[in-house]
């Protein structure tokens, strides 16, 4: 029996998982570490947290479990996408992170549209500038920090720092390298005309793999730090949503799935890239060699539903102390008792702003219809209703680009409520599936290990192999007919409050 391990390297914490060479979890284990906002709108992060976090989970995944490193096949490292980590000539970091969900680069954007054009930048890199994708990260350090620019040697995302300090090798693959706005997404590879353009010397980039292909060995120097074995291979891997398809089995075309996390994703494989010229959805390169995927995006899903329980669920949540059931529980009954569509009440989600379909950091949410007849029940219902129909506002655009879902697989936190997955299943009009594994982008890396080890010949046979399904959610025919109503109405509402939210944004 060989094993192989899985790095997720995320915004809350890093997670190692110790698998099987057949996806069963051996050992895992997750360390946390802060998130600094040192001014509104502002997201970082220290690298050596990230380091120091992988460091003791294998330390303690290979405790826990007293497996030889000698058998561990392959490490697979994943991660949040989009961070920019600037080395300089020794190695050594030269700033904290500004990471994916940092929102201080709006003028950088318009910048790059401006250097690149609108179009050209959305042809090459497959997306419209984002404040949220490395590369205005990037003309933020030199606009701002010319001093630490000019040190700079090597950028790297947060899972390749990991890989350098893992292997020494500088290194990068295609699925995160997607979120960097440098790569020609349809070749795979830099784009000179982009890094010319903006000005960025290519020999800052490192080299860039397909995600199951093997980028480097663990070094003596950590084999004694971390009790690894010297030698042991580490493979691409994947962004954290790529690695998560992989998780979920969504490696060929008609597959997807939908994750429910503090944001909400909406993931179609596609093998054939496709590009929404209006820049709604995200188009990446997935951790299947040759093929993309499309990728929808609601900013507060999960969070949405947290936000509620935070400030009006008090009495759930003391209630569920002591108990088996958790407070989304206990709010998932109480919103049961209220019929579709929650007594004409509708909430739209855009508590951050929203990306998919809008583009609009000025969005916010608006319970819609409010009457003295609603009670709590009704908005507990309208806020998951209203979740879920910005989930399938991802899902009208990729049907507008020609990409089918006929298998929907469902993950995150969000997931384990059985009146949201029917709810989706309805929402959608289609079965959605949950996925036995709870491990998601732990066990995606695994597997691209796996396949690099020659364990398993591709990743469609890893997953073939390894994932199962657990639940499945039937839509159910008059629910879909009852809820195509309110969605309906749900998709007037933005545009017409579109204004009014650009007005509430400079009161
Ligand atoms: C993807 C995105 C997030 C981050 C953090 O575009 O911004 O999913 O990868 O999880």
């Amino acid at each position: 029996m060989k094993y192989l391990i899985g790095i997720d390297i995320g915004t809350s914490g890093t997670k190692t998982v110790l698998f099987t060479q057949t996806g069963s979890v051996v050992a895992s284990d997750t360390a946390e570490y802060p998130l600094y906002q040192p001014q509104n709108g502002y997201a970082e992060q220290d690298p050596a947290d990230w380091w120091k976090a992988t460091i003791t989970t294998i330390q303690a995944v290979l405790k826990k479990s007293g497996v030889d490193s000698g058998k561990i096949a392959g490490i697979g490292l994943s991660g949040q996408m989009h961070g920019l980590v600037m080395l300089d000539e020794q190695g050594e970091v030269l700033r904290r992170s500004i990471i994916w969900c940092d929102q201080r680069t709006t003028k950088e954007c318009e910048e790059i549209t401006e250097k690149v054009g609108k179009e050209r930048l959305i042809k090459i890199t497959a997306n419209p500038a984002l404040t949220g994708f490395t590369a205005s990260k990037i003309l933020w350090v030199r606009n701002h920090e010319p001093t630490v620019y000019a040190k700079c040697r090597h950028i790297l995302l947060p899972k390749d720092y990991i890989r350098y300090k893992l292997t020494g090798v500088f290194a990068t693959e295609v699925s995160d390298a997607s979120g960097m706005q440098l790569l020609d997404v349809t070749n795979r590879c830099w784009s000179d005309e982009v890094l010319e353009k903006l000005g960025i010397d290519k020999s800052l980039l490192g080299k860039v793999y397909e995600s199951p292909e093997v980028t480097g060995k663990v070094t003596q120097t950590v084999a004694e730090l971390t009790g690894l074995k010297a030698g042991t291979i580490v493979v691409g891997g994947a962004g954290d949503n790529a690695a998560a398809a992989v998780g979920t089995g969504v490696v060929e075309d008609g597959k997807a799935f939908t994750t429910i996390g503090t944001s909400g994703v909406v993931f179609a494989h596609t093998s054939n890239i496709s590009i929404d010229l209006k820049g709604r959805v995200h188009t990446f390169c997935c951790a299947v060699p040759g093929a993309w995927h499309v990728m929808g995006v609601t900013q507060a899903a999960g969070l949405s539903r947290k936000w509620f329980r935070d400030n009006f669920c008090q009495a759930e949540i003391e209630a569920s102390q002591g108990t088996q059931l958790d407070s989304y529980d206990l709010m998932d009954m109480k919103a049961a008792t209220s019929p579709i569509g929650a007594n004409r009440l509708l909430y739209l989600p855009y508590l951050m702003g929203e990306r998919t379909p809008h583009l609009d950091a000025n969005a916010r949410g608006v319970f819609f219809g409010l009457s003295a007849m609603h009670t709590k029940n009704d908005l507990l219902r309208a806020v998951i209703e209203g979740v879920s129909y910005s989930l399938k506002d991802s899902m009208t655009v990729l049907a507008s680009m020609n990409i089918s879902v006929d298998n929907m697989a469902i993950c995150g936190g969000g997931s384990k409520s059985t009146l949201w997955r029917q709810m989706l299943a309805d929402v959608y009009g289609c079965s959605v599936k949950t996925i036995a594994s709870k491990e998601g982008a732990a066990l995606g890396v695994a597997l691209l290990a796996a396949v690099g080890a020659g364990i398993y010949g591709s990743v469609a046979e890893a997953c073939k192999a390894v994932i199962e399904y657990g639940d499945t959610q039937q839509p159910d025919e008059s629910n879909v007919k009852e809820y195509a109503k309110f969605y309906a109405l749900y998709k007037e509402i933005y545009p017409n409050l579109k204004t009014s939210f650009e007005k509430l944004g400079k009161l």
